[in-house]
């Protein structure tokens, strides 16, 4: 198991045991206060946005050009460390990984 630390809605920190070769978001959609995934992976909706601690995102890979976009047209978008947890695999390379589940997702 890889371990994530999510802040939730209420800022609430939870730590997820989370499932190597799936998404973040499949990972941590099913605790109360997350995100909410509506399009279920297909990066279509940006319900799954988060911010990544500045630490962790370079160790990410890079944006493809569906999540650019989608990004693009959030309110609370942020360069620095916004990214859709749907296009980020879990590997074990991410243990200890901390993200935050963007106000609007
Ligand atoms: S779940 Fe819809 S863009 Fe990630």
């Amino acid at each position: 198991m890889v371990k994530l630390v999510v802040t939730d809605k209420d800022g609430r920190d939870v730590e997820v045991d989370a499932r190597p070769g799936l998404s973040v978001m499949e990972n941590i959609r099913q605790l109360p206060r997350s995100v909410e995934a509506i399009c279920g992976g297909l990066c279509s909706c940006a319900t799954c946005h988060v911010f990544i601690e500045a630490e962790w995102m370079q160790r990410l890979p890079a944006r493809r050009h569906e999540e650019r976009l989608m990004l693009a047209g959030s309110r609370a978008f942020d360069a620095a460390r916004s990214r859709l947890s749907c296009q980020i695999k879990v590997t074990a390379e991410l243990d200890g990984l901390r993200l935050v589940v963007a106000p609007e997702s």
